[in-house]
């Protein structure tokens, strides 16, 4: 018996891969049943440490996938490779979301593999026609879903919605194997590459750092209860085949995250707050910004959309449905900002640096 993992390589799969060597949930008897689809063996130590299989390839590589299910008695696959990229274009999403998707689960339907884990995000949802100001927009799996057409939204968003409708077609098609679609909310610790340095970046900038006295509300899980949930809806969630489940733990404010860096760095939390209006004011300000500084990954990650939209909207998924299975979200929060903080940035030089300079001047 194996289990195949993409993505292994990143955040999300790079715990599912660790959780899955600890939990007794499904059955691993060694390391080497894990299965890790890797393009870059260069970023694999930590998994080559662990000991599971590495398998070189790519979600394009149709021979390599097939290779995989016929050399290994696979059982289980969680498809969590993704492009996430914030400089991808349309064409990189498209491929690596949509078409890797596919061939991803084509080669997994022509097997005996019998449950298949996609990763999806809460960024299928409608956001743009839903939201509104100054009340927290409720998401659940029934909520509408943005558009799917090029260009209608960002091509992250775009592509993971048709990324999900394949995996319901395949569902439907294939009755005797299990889909599942989970929808992650944002995902804050260890190995994140988007919030932890948006936070600390914007931090060591002589600007104010809150908006509307940084009320505006996200909801935040750990990487570690993302794996614990894929791994129990993989043992539980088989008469659910085609359907969707929020993977998100709780709300947190602006306030409070910059609280927590604030922390870290020893120094004081951020006091001062831009209001609402002047922010909204300056938001095409923004948007041209990141058009000029295209190349900037500073930029690209200071403004992400995501950023730039949860400074303004307040959101919650809602995870009832996974709850009410009989799962429960148990890491805590704040330890993973902690510990994403310490993995990012262990000297503390990237705060502490600027400030020095400021009291030296
Ligand atoms: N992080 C979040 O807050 C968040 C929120 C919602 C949903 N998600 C979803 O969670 C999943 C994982 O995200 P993450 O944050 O862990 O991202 P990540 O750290 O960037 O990891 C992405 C993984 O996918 C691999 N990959 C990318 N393109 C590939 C391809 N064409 N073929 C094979 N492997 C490929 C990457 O390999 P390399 O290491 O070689 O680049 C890496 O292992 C994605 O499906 C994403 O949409 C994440």
């Amino acid at each position: 018996m194996a289990i195949f993992v993409t993505g292994a390589t990143g955040l999300v799969g790079g715990h599912v891969v660790n959780y899955l060597l600890q939990q007794t949930d499904i059955l691993v008897n060694s390391a080497d049943e894990i299965i890790c689809l890797v393009r870059n063996p260069s970023k694999a130590t930590e998994l080559k440490q662990l000991g599971v299989k590495m398998i070189h390839g790519d979600l394009s590589n149709i021979p390599i996938l097939n290779k995989i299910f016929n050399d290994y008695s696979i059982k289980y696959v969680f498809h969590i490779a993704a492009c996430v990229s914030v400089y991808a274009s349309f064409e990189e999403m498209f491929q690596t979301n949509v078409i890797g998707t596919k061939n991803l689960l084509e080669a997994f339907s022509r097997s005996s593999a019998r449950s298949f884990i996609h990763t999806s995000s809460i960024i299928v949802y409608d956001h743009h026609h839903l939201r509104k100001r100054n009340t927290i927009v409720k998401f659940t799996e029934s909520s509408p879903i943005g558009p799917k057409q090029r260009g209608k939204d960002i091509p992250y968003a775009v592509s993971k919605r048709i990324g999900e409708d394949l995996v319901v077609e395949f569902a439907k098609r294939y009755p005797d194997k299990s889909f599942l679609i989970t929808r992650l909310g944002p995902i804050i610790g260890k190995g994140d590459r988007q919030m932890i340095p948006s936070l600390v970046k914007a931090f060591a900038l002589p600007l104010p750092k809150l908006i509307n006295k940084g009320l505006g509300q996200i909801s935040l899980t750990a990487p570690l209860d993302v794996a614990r949930a894929q791994v129990f809806l993989v043992k539980n969630g088989n008469s659910y085949s085609g359907q969707a489940f929020n993977i998100a733990k709780e709300r947190w404010n602006f306030r409070q995250l910059f609280n927590v860096v604030a922390e870290y760095y020893n120094r004081p939390p951020p006091k001062i707050s831009i209001p609402l209006w002047l922010f909204r004011l300056f938001k095409p300000f923004l948007h041209l910004i990141k058009i000029i500084w295209s190349k900037s990954e500073f930029i690209q990650t200071l403004l992400s959309s995501s950023a730039l939209e949860y400074m303004e909207y307040s959101y919650e998924y809602d995870a009832q449905k996974l709850k009410n299975l009989g799962f429960q979200f148990t890491t805590d929060i704040k330890n993973c900002i902690l510990k994403g903080l310490q993995a990012y940035d262990p000297e503390k030089l990237m705060v502490s640096k600027r400030i020095k300079r400021k009291e030296i001047n």
